[in-house]
């Protein structure tokens, strides 16, 4: 595996996803790891990685130096750069002027770092500090009209580092340096699939639970059905797949969940049906909070009645398994370091587990990013329309019901809902078709309906009609913190609106939200 230095900002997170990319493992540890506990991990490689500080700055992050007599390959970037040069005994400037976007380099000849490209190539820069003095036994192998050190190396010692980031898609061949290092450098094979991996997590799935029993909430989406796949292959009916149906889910959404988990996965399936106790508690019910907070509270008292109904047999539930992914960890360790993003396994544990009740947690993708989740569900035989789905929020349809839930609007509103799905499920279809990307650029990202607590007048055949409206949503985005309204066809736009208004009773009119996020959100509540 491939450590990545984190020297804070997002770099470090990125350079991880562009070695995954290439099929090398690569985890993200705190800048400030000693040497020893980086021989502890048994690494094959160090990248270290950019970061927002000035080397001179006055808390700026630092490296124990020992990690460069570990004899690994070190690679860095930026910052990495620049702490590599002043820790080995360089020198790094202020310079008056920065360089701040696309830089062409000249590079040396010789370099194994530059294999297979051009003498010339496009870089993006982002520094005003730059190296003035290399380190001894360094020798400097591209540079900038402004940058005399743009990359230096020892090959000796297999230490190359660049002032440029390699890791954005802005630098022309920033892929293929990273492949010279990981495969020509340090002799690395792509070996990290998820077909191969599957074995290898069904097996530590397996070895983590022994003989003991598992729970798991699932909830149908993406993280807790690959969990739910993984747990299947690997321990069978030891575990129990809880799904709470709260009433709140679109059309036909619970039976297809039932569908994959008792039909093409053999675990222990329990469908709670708590719509009705769901409907109770949300009756009347208008602010979004409020519905928040009663659907949560009421999730984990349906789940934890299940669990202790398990229990009644004598044999106790020992595991509980989450779908807990990479960012929520990274996330949440960002939070305790301060900004620094570590790795540390912090068990941000966010269950409300009652008096007496305690389970341990198994997280089998606490080391997976979205994308791989995906590919991972497939590689475990997920059917796409689990594997695709979009991002659902927990309370459901409840915070797409504008005002107090009833069971007249949620009818409403989920027949509205499927004709969107199935018309924009059918256009992103044609544009994946031509593109070949799933998330290409005018593909939508999540859409859906949403009903506002409003009638309107319209006119149907001969009669007037005085019925709801109903709003529809669809953004561009690629992870829900900002988002565009999508630019869809106008014929699209048509018929989805002759459609819902022709086939939902109650609906008289179709209105689309073209407001970006931010200023507003996705969701309307
Ligand atoms: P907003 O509305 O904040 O939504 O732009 C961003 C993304 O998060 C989803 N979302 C939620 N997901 N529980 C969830 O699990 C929630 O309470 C919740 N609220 C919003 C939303 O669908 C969008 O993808």
């Amino acid at each position: 595996k491939v450590l990545v230095f984190d020297f804070g900002a997002q770099y470090a997170q990125l350079i991880a996803r562009r070695v995954r990319d290439l099929h090398v493992y690569s985890e993200i540890v705190p800048c400030d790891i000693t040497a020893d506990e980086v021989r502890e991990m048994a690494p094959s490689a160090l990248i270290l990685s950019g970061g927002p500080a000035s080397v001179y700055a006055e808390d700026a992050p630092t490296v124990d130096p020992a990690i460069y007599d570990l004899g690994l390959p070190i690679l860095g970037f930026c910052y990495g750069h620049q702490v590599t040069a002043v820790t080995l005994g360089g020198e790094v400037g202020h310079s008056e002027i920065g360089e701040y976007g696309p830089a062409t380099i000249e590079r040396d000849r010789e370099s194994a770092l530059f294999n297979a490209t051009p003498l010339e190539q496009t870089v993006w820069m982002s520094h005003r500090d730059a190296v003035s003095r290399v380190p001894e036994g360094f020798a400097v192998t591209a540079s900038t009209s402004v940058c005399p050190v743009a990359a230096m190396e020892n090959a000796e010692r297999r230490i190359y580092t660049t002032q440029f980031h390699p890791e954005v898609k802005h630098t022309e061949y920033g892929q293929q340096l990273l492949r010279n290092f990981l495969f020509d450098i340090c002799g690395l094979e792509a070996s990290w699939t998820m077909d191969n991996l599957v074995e290898t997590m069904v097996g530590e799935f397996r070895a983590a639970v022994g003989e003991d029993r598992v729970i798991l909430a699932l909830s149908g989406g993406v993280d807790s059905s690959v969990v739910a796949a993984l747990g299947a292959r690997a321990v069978g009916r030891q575990m129990t797949c809880v799904f709470i149906n709260h009433g709140l889910l679109r059309k036909s959404e619970p039976e297809q969940v039932e569908e994959v988990f008792t039909k093409q996965f053999d675990v222990d399936f329990v469908h709670v049906h708590a719509e009705e106790r769901y409907a109770a508690l949300l009756d009347g019910v208008t602010d979004p909070e409020e519905k928040r907070r009663i659907i949560g509270t009421q999730f984990w008292n349906e789940f934890f009645a299940v669990a202790k109904d398990l229990e009644t047999d004598g044999r106790p539930v020992k595991y509980l398994a989450q779908g807990t992914i990479y960012p929520d960890i990274i996330e949440s360790g960002a939070r305790k370091t301060g900004g620094k993003t570590a790795t540390i396994k912090s068990h941000h544990n966010l269950i409300p587990f009652p008096e007496g009740v305690h389970f341990d947690l198994i997280e089998p993708l606490d080391h997976f990013f979205k994308d791989e989740v995906r590919e991972l569900g497939l590689a475990l035989g997920l059917p796409e329309h689990i594997v695709y789905r979009q991002p659902f929020p927990g309370p459901g349809l409840a915070i797409r019901i504008i005002g107090a839930v009833s069971p007249e609007k949620l009818e409403i509103l989920k027949n509205a809902d499927a004709i969107v799905r199935e018309e924009l499920d059918a256009y992103n279809a044609r544009l994946f078709e031509q593109t070949g990307e799933r998330n290409s650029e005018h593909a939508c990202w999540q859409y859906f309906c949403v009903l506002p607590d409003i009638k309107s007048v319209g006119v149907m055949g001969d009669e007037r009609t005085y019925a709801r409206p109903v709003i529809l949503r669809a953004v561009e985005s690629s992870d829900a913190m900002t988002a565009d309204w999508a630019r869809l066809p106008y014929e699209v736009l048509a018929r989805i609106s002759g459609r819902i208004v022709a086939e939902v009773p109650g609906i008289n009119r179709v209105a689309y939200d073209i407001t970006s996020k931010p200023p507003a959100t996705i969701e309307w509540e």
